[in-house]
């Protein structure tokens, strides 16, 4: 099972399961003003497609994350797996909460917590050298329960230094989410000293202060896919790409595209990180480039290519600020019946009186839609090793010696197969929706290494 909404089964898994079909109860929302267009967004001077993202999900006062502690739902009680039959009555008991709930959505690490977090604290446990003081960073904590997952676990299964000298702080851009965190931290009154949410966008360098030296973890759940991205084009297979831009028309009552030449600095790292500036070298003889470039003059297909340059800015931040940081990230490796075009596209969906609606372009989001893509793990991997510093070495000999890092990519059940307890998580016939499910999601973990080959 890979996804959702590719049959009816799988649809009423992910209906529950996977965020891309959060429901919301029959409950009025607060949506943003309506007269928070997405032509608000853009004034009078065209802005990259990343900005127009950033306002339509972040923006103060309009974002779809910044005034809505809902759209991250949180679970009351944890769920009795070992108390369910199998997966009809695990799908009878998630409709009956989201009927309960006035939520968007529910993330792995509330449906199933604290197992999902607790999972992460062993990972970071069996890893960290726990005799220097443990220092946890969480970039997107939502409603702070993994925060307090992993702070449990500590404190009922790390010697009690370990607990007494940890630090855990939360980077959190949502004020609302940031509140919510310390509640949720709270009711363990002693976590209280060790846990601190700083309410700030996390790509920006300036909020992380000195460099922190010390060997440190961050933690990231389902917060790439939120990520500002830029969209790259082509008119055809052999033109070279473009940065799209976004523009009033004339009459100022919608948006449209516009193509210039790649020079934005974080795009055209990306491009090169990501080796697509390469595609047309590599094709081959001159023959088989001339032949190709005869074809898509009489046969243009015109590329779209989704390129997650807020991922690449936060990893340059990060590693800057902490640069020797463990990093350990989760998110949706693949996302299904995406109507959006272009590689990597990602869904933009708008829930309203208990139904979801997926748009056709990303222009349509005006703050009342979550926008979220898919992570390609491959260019995490890269993008990782080449803010460490480690790629550039690869290509020029002559310069400093960076970094290699000790990077793996699993998938959802592997991980929890190796640092949870996936009987907690399994229902009475057998039936593990962690396991099960959760096919389209992945766990990226990268450690520094002491070596600078
Ligand atoms: C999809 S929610 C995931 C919440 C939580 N990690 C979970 O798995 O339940 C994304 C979270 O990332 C936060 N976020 C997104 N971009 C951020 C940024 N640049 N800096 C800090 N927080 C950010 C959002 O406000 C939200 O809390």
């Amino acid at each position: 099972m890979m996804g959702r909404r590719t049959s009816d089964a799988v649809k009423i898994s992910i209906l529950f399961s996977f965020r891309a079909t959060k429901v919301f109860s029959g409950e009025p929302l607060a949506y943003p003003s309506p007269a928070f267009f997405s032509t608000s967004i853009v004034g009078e001077t065209p802005i990259l497609v990343r900005d127009f993202i950033r306002s339509a999900l972040y923006d103060p006062n309009h974002g779809y994350f910044s005034q809505r502690s809902g759209v991250v739902g949180m679970l009351e009680k944890s769920i009795k797996f070992n108390q369910l039959e199998g997966r009809k009555a695990y799908m009878r008991h998630l409709d009956k909460i989201y009927k309960q709930h006035d939520i968007a959505w529910f993330t792995p690490v509330e449906l199933f917590k604290p197992w999902y977090a607790h999972g992460i604290a062993e990972a970071i446990m069996r890893t960290a050298n726990l005799s220097i003081p443990l220092q946890i960073y969480e970039i997107g904590g939502g409603s702070g329960t993994c925060a307090k997952g992993i702070m449990d676990y500590i404190m009922l299964n790390a010697p009690a230094r370990v607990y007494n000298n940890m630090t855990y702080t939360s980077v959190e851009i949502s004020s609302s989410l940031a509140k919510k965190q310390i509640e949720t931290v709270g009711e363990v009154r002693s976590h209280l000293s060790r846990f601190t949410v700083e309410c700030r966008d996390a790509a920006d360098r300036s909020g992380w202060g000195d460099v922190n030296p010390q060997p440190c973890w961050v933690i990231m759940l389902e917060v790439l896919d939120n990520l500002p991205h830029d969209l790259i084009y082509s008119k055809n297979q052999v033109s070279p790409w473009t940065e799209v831009w976004l523009e009033k028309r004339h009459d100022s009552s919608c948006l449209s595209e516009l193509y210039k030449p790649l020079k934005d600095p974080l795009i055209k790292r990306c491009v090169e990180i990501i080796e697509m500036d390469k595609e047309h070298v590599s094709i081959g003889s001159s023959a088989v480039s001339a032949a190709r470039s005869i074809w898509s003059k009489i046969f243009p297909k015109p590329r779209r290519s989704w390129i997650p340059t807020g991922c690449l800015q936060l990893l340059e931040v990060l590693h800057g600020a902490l640069p020797k940081m463990s990093l350990i990230a989760s998110d949706f490796s693949y996302l299904p019946d995406v109507r959006i075009a272009g590689d990597r596209a990602p869904l933009v969906s708008t829930k309203k009186d208990g139904s979801s609606l997926d748009h056709s372009s990303y222009i349509d989001a005006k703050g009342d839609a979550d926008i979220f893509f898919p992570t390609d793990f491959w260019i995490l991997e890269r993008m990782d090793h080449y803010c460490s510093g480690w790629m550039k070495v690869q290509k020029d000999t002559s310069s400093k010696q960076g970094k290699k890092r000790r990077t793996i990519i699993l998938d959802t059940a592997s991980f929890m197969e190796e640092f949870g307890l996936p009987s907690k998580t399994r229902t009475k016939d057998g039936y593990n929706p962690l396991l099960d499910d959760f096919k389209n999601t992945k766990f990226y973990l990268s450690v520094p290494t002491h070596n600078t080959k």
